[in-house]
Protein backbone atom coordinates (compact mmCIF):
# COMPACT_ATOMS: atom_id res chain seq x y z
CA UNK A 1 0.00 0.00 0.00
CA UNK A 2 0.91 3.55 -0.90
CA UNK A 3 2.24 5.14 2.58
CA UNK A 4 0.23 8.04 3.58
CA UNK A 5 0.84 10.97 6.16
CA UNK A 6 -1.06 10.63 8.99
CA UNK A 7 -3.02 13.49 9.73
CA UNK A 8 -1.42 14.39 13.15
CA UNK A 9 1.76 15.00 10.93
CA UNK A 10 0.55 18.10 9.93
CA UNK A 11 1.54 20.64 12.29
CA UNK A 12 -1.00 23.23 11.31
CA UNK A 13 -3.87 22.94 9.71
CA UNK A 14 -6.93 25.79 9.18
CA UNK A 15 -9.61 23.53 10.84
CA UNK A 16 -7.64 24.57 14.15
CA UNK A 17 -9.31 28.06 13.06
CA UNK A 18 -13.23 27.22 12.68
CA UNK A 19 -14.91 28.35 15.60
CA UNK A 20 -18.84 28.30 14.71
CA UNK A 21 -20.85 24.97 15.04
CA UNK A 22 -21.86 23.03 12.06
CA UNK A 23 -25.59 23.60 11.37
CA UNK A 24 -26.72 19.81 12.30
CA UNK A 25 -25.00 19.94 15.56
CA UNK A 26 -27.00 23.51 16.61
CA UNK A 27 -29.80 21.88 14.79
CA UNK A 28 -29.80 18.47 17.09
CA UNK A 29 -29.18 19.99 20.31
CA UNK A 30 -32.69 21.26 20.97
CA UNK A 31 -34.42 18.35 20.46
CA UNK A 32 -31.27 16.26 22.39
CA UNK A 33 -32.25 18.82 25.28
CA UNK A 34 -35.48 17.70 25.23
CA UNK A 35 -35.05 14.22 25.30
CA UNK A 36 -32.65 14.44 28.39
CA UNK A 37 -29.44 13.44 26.62
CA UNK A 38 -26.58 14.19 28.80
CA UNK A 39 -22.93 12.89 27.92
CA UNK A 40 -21.57 13.49 24.20
CA UNK A 41 -18.42 11.77 22.49
CA UNK A 42 -16.90 14.64 20.03
CA UNK A 43 -14.63 12.02 18.09
CA UNK A 44 -11.83 13.69 16.68
CA UNK A 45 -12.63 16.68 18.67
CA UNK A 46 -10.16 19.25 16.61
CA UNK A 47 -9.53 22.86 18.50
CA UNK A 48 -13.19 22.14 20.39
CA UNK A 49 -15.50 24.08 18.55
CA UNK A 50 -18.19 21.42 18.87
CA UNK A 51 -17.62 20.91 22.77
CA UNK A 52 -17.48 24.46 23.72
CA UNK A 53 -20.75 24.90 21.94
CA UNK A 54 -22.52 21.50 23.57
CA UNK A 55 -21.50 22.34 26.91
CA UNK A 56 -22.56 25.44 27.05
CA UNK A 57 -25.70 23.99 26.37
CA UNK A 58 -25.63 22.09 29.41
CA UNK A 59 -23.93 19.17 27.70
CA UNK A 60 -20.95 17.25 29.58
CA UNK A 61 -18.29 16.36 26.81
CA UNK A 62 -15.61 14.47 26.41
CA UNK A 63 -13.28 14.93 23.06
CA UNK A 64 -11.52 12.43 21.64
CA UNK A 65 -8.00 13.65 18.82
CA UNK A 66 -5.22 11.57 17.63
CA UNK A 67 -3.28 15.08 18.02
CA UNK A 68 -1.20 16.21 20.68
CA UNK A 69 -1.81 20.14 19.09
CA UNK A 70 -5.52 19.53 18.60
CA UNK A 71 -5.80 18.56 22.22
CA UNK A 72 -3.39 21.37 23.60
CA UNK A 73 -5.23 24.26 21.09
CA UNK A 74 -8.74 22.58 22.36
CA UNK A 75 -7.59 22.89 26.08
CA UNK A 76 -6.65 26.67 25.84
CA UNK A 77 -9.79 27.38 23.93
CA UNK A 78 -12.09 25.40 26.23
CA UNK A 79 -9.82 27.68 29.24
CA UNK A 80 -10.31 30.75 27.73
CA UNK A 81 -13.89 30.61 28.15
CA UNK A 82 -14.19 29.16 31.34
CA UNK A 83 -15.28 25.83 30.06
CA UNK A 84 -14.04 22.36 31.50
CA UNK A 85 -11.70 20.12 29.12
CA UNK A 86 -12.42 16.56 29.25
CA UNK A 87 -10.03 15.67 26.69
CA UNK A 88 -8.40 11.57 25.96
CA UNK A 89 -5.86 11.15 22.77
CA UNK A 90 -7.22 8.27 21.43
CA UNK A 91 -7.20 6.99 18.11
CA UNK A 92 -10.65 6.93 16.22
CA UNK A 93 -10.78 3.29 16.16
CA UNK A 94 -10.13 2.27 19.32
CA UNK A 95 -12.45 4.11 21.71
CA UNK A 96 -11.30 4.26 25.18
CA UNK A 97 -14.92 4.02 26.91
CA UNK A 98 -16.73 1.38 28.18
CA UNK A 99 -20.19 0.23 26.29
CA UNK A 100 -22.97 1.98 25.95
CA UNK A 101 -21.10 5.07 27.90
CA UNK A 102 -22.58 7.98 25.87
CA UNK A 103 -26.16 9.30 24.74
CA UNK A 104 -25.03 10.85 21.85
CA UNK A 105 -21.83 10.59 19.37
CA UNK A 106 -20.41 13.50 17.42
CA UNK A 107 -18.03 13.37 14.85
CA UNK A 108 -17.14 16.24 12.35
CA UNK A 109 -15.05 16.52 9.23
CA UNK A 110 -12.93 13.48 10.66
CA UNK A 111 -14.11 9.94 9.47
CA UNK A 112 -12.78 10.27 6.40
CA UNK A 113 -8.97 9.50 6.83
CA UNK A 114 -8.53 6.21 6.95
CA UNK A 115 -9.44 3.30 4.35
CA UNK A 116 -12.92 2.03 4.33
CA UNK A 117 -12.35 -0.85 6.74
CA UNK A 118 -10.83 1.08 9.27
CA UNK A 119 -13.94 3.41 9.19
CA UNK A 120 -15.85 0.86 9.70
CA UNK A 121 -14.29 -0.49 12.62
CA UNK A 122 -14.53 3.59 13.90
CA UNK A 123 -17.84 3.58 13.43
CA UNK A 124 -18.50 0.27 15.17
CA UNK A 125 -16.96 1.72 17.92
CA UNK A 126 -18.91 4.79 17.88
CA UNK A 127 -21.86 2.51 18.11
CA UNK A 128 -21.03 -0.15 21.26
CA UNK A 129 -20.28 2.93 22.94
CA UNK A 130 -23.92 4.53 22.45
CA UNK A 131 -26.38 3.16 24.87
CA UNK A 132 -29.70 2.22 22.88
CA UNK A 133 -31.38 5.07 21.58
CA UNK A 134 -28.57 6.96 20.99
CA UNK A 135 -27.75 9.16 18.51
CA UNK A 136 -24.99 9.94 16.37
CA UNK A 137 -24.34 13.15 13.76
CA UNK A 138 -21.59 12.92 11.53
CA UNK A 139 -20.06 14.75 8.50
CA UNK A 140 -17.85 13.49 5.84
CA UNK A 141 -16.89 13.81 2.59
CA UNK A 142 -18.41 12.44 -0.69
CA UNK A 143 -17.70 12.08 -4.07
CA UNK A 144 -18.81 15.71 -5.22
CA UNK A 145 -15.89 17.34 -3.20
CA UNK A 146 -13.34 19.00 -5.48
CA UNK A 147 -10.56 17.02 -3.91
CA UNK A 148 -12.15 13.63 -4.72
CA UNK A 149 -10.10 12.33 -7.68
CA UNK A 150 -6.79 14.22 -6.83
CA UNK A 151 -3.59 12.08 -6.26
CA UNK A 152 -3.44 8.15 -6.01
CA UNK A 153 -6.52 6.04 -5.56
CA UNK A 154 -5.03 3.39 -3.21
CA UNK A 155 -8.71 1.43 -3.17
CA UNK A 156 -12.02 2.25 -4.43
CA UNK A 157 -13.27 6.15 -2.92
CA UNK A 158 -9.92 6.40 -0.99
CA UNK A 159 -7.19 8.93 -2.18
CA UNK A 160 -3.80 10.03 -0.82
CA UNK A 161 -4.02 13.38 -1.62
CA UNK A 162 -1.47 14.89 -4.01
CA UNK A 163 -1.76 18.94 -3.52
CA UNK A 164 -3.16 21.43 -0.55
CA UNK A 165 -2.52 21.13 3.42
CA UNK A 166 -3.50 18.19 3.25
CA UNK A 167 -0.98 16.86 0.34
CA UNK A 168 -0.23 13.13 1.33
CA UNK A 169 -2.78 12.30 3.77
CA UNK A 170 -5.34 9.71 3.30
CA UNK A 171 -8.89 10.82 2.42
CA UNK A 172 -11.97 8.51 2.00
CA UNK A 173 -14.71 9.76 -0.11
CA UNK A 174 -18.31 8.54 0.79
CA UNK A 175 -20.59 8.02 -2.68
CA UNK A 176 -24.19 7.66 -0.99
CA UNK A 177 -24.71 3.71 -1.88
CA UNK A 178 -21.03 3.18 0.04
CA UNK A 179 -22.49 5.60 3.16
CA UNK A 180 -25.69 3.88 3.59
CA UNK A 181 -23.73 0.35 3.75
CA UNK A 182 -21.22 2.22 6.50
CA UNK A 183 -24.47 2.78 8.55
CA UNK A 184 -26.45 -0.11 7.85
CA UNK A 185 -26.35 -1.08 12.13
CA UNK A 186 -27.65 2.03 12.11
CA UNK A 187 -31.57 3.56 12.29
CA UNK A 188 -30.84 6.28 9.54
CA UNK A 189 -32.86 9.76 11.01
CA UNK A 190 -31.28 12.46 8.25
CA UNK A 191 -29.22 12.14 5.31
CA UNK A 192 -28.19 15.50 3.41
CA UNK A 193 -25.88 17.68 1.69
CA UNK A 194 -23.58 19.87 2.75
CA UNK A 195 -21.73 22.19 -0.26
CA UNK A 196 -19.58 24.81 1.41
CA UNK A 197 -17.68 27.41 -1.29
CA UNK A 198 -13.94 27.47 -0.43
CA UNK A 199 -11.85 30.89 -1.15
CA UNK A 200 -10.08 31.09 -3.86
CA UNK A 201 -7.41 32.21 -1.12
CA UNK A 202 -7.56 28.77 0.26
CA UNK A 203 -9.99 29.02 2.94
CA UNK A 204 -10.59 25.50 4.84
CA UNK A 205 -9.08 23.92 1.56
CA UNK A 206 -5.96 24.95 0.59
CA UNK A 207 -4.35 25.81 -2.72
CA UNK A 208 -4.83 29.12 -4.08
CA UNK A 209 -7.64 28.58 -7.01
CA UNK A 210 -8.78 30.72 -9.76
CA UNK A 211 -12.43 29.67 -9.37
CA UNK A 212 -14.31 28.84 -6.37
CA UNK A 213 -14.12 25.26 -5.04
CA UNK A 214 -17.02 23.09 -3.09
CA UNK A 215 -16.35 21.01 -0.13
CA UNK A 216 -19.16 18.55 -0.20
CA UNK A 217 -20.09 16.60 2.34
CA UNK A 218 -22.69 14.06 3.59
CA UNK A 219 -23.78 15.05 7.06
CA UNK A 220 -25.83 12.19 8.70
CA UNK A 221 -27.65 11.91 11.93
CA UNK A 222 -28.23 8.21 13.28
CA UNK A 223 -29.64 6.56 15.90
CA UNK A 224 -28.63 3.04 17.55
C1 LIG B 1 -10.74 18.52 9.91
S1 LIG B 1 -10.39 18.38 11.64
C2 LIG B 1 -12.04 18.44 12.35
C3 LIG B 1 -12.05 18.86 13.80
C4 LIG B 1 -13.43 19.00 14.46
N1 LIG B 1 -14.18 17.77 14.43
C5 LIG B 1 -14.20 20.10 13.79
O1 LIG B 1 -15.09 19.80 12.99
O2 LIG B 1 -13.91 21.26 14.05
C6 LIG B 1 -10.01 16.61 11.76
C7 LIG B 1 -9.65 16.18 13.16
O3 LIG B 1 -9.59 14.74 13.18
C8 LIG B 1 -8.46 14.35 13.92
N2 LIG B 1 -8.06 13.01 13.49
C9 LIG B 1 -7.51 12.66 12.30
N3 LIG B 1 -7.24 11.35 12.27
C10 LIG B 1 -7.65 10.85 13.47
C11 LIG B 1 -7.62 9.55 14.05
N4 LIG B 1 -7.12 8.50 13.39
N5 LIG B 1 -8.12 9.39 15.29
C12 LIG B 1 -8.61 10.47 15.98
N6 LIG B 1 -8.65 11.74 15.49
C13 LIG B 1 -8.17 11.92 14.24
C14 LIG B 1 -7.43 15.42 13.62
O4 LIG B 1 -6.38 15.46 14.55
C15 LIG B 1 -8.29 16.67 13.61
O5 LIG B 1 -8.37 17.28 14.87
Amino acid sequence: MTASRTWHDLQVHPCFDWTEPDAGVVAAVPHWRAEGRRLVYDLGCGAGRHMAYLEAHGFQVCGTDVSPKALRTCAERLAQVGLPAWLVRADMAAAPFHDKQFDVAVSTNVLNHGLRGLLQQTLDEVRRVLRPGGECYLTVLNTWDWRCGDGQEVEAGSFVLAAGPEAGVLHHFFAEDDLRDWVRAFELLELSREQTPISPAGGAAGPAHESPVMRDAWAVLLRK
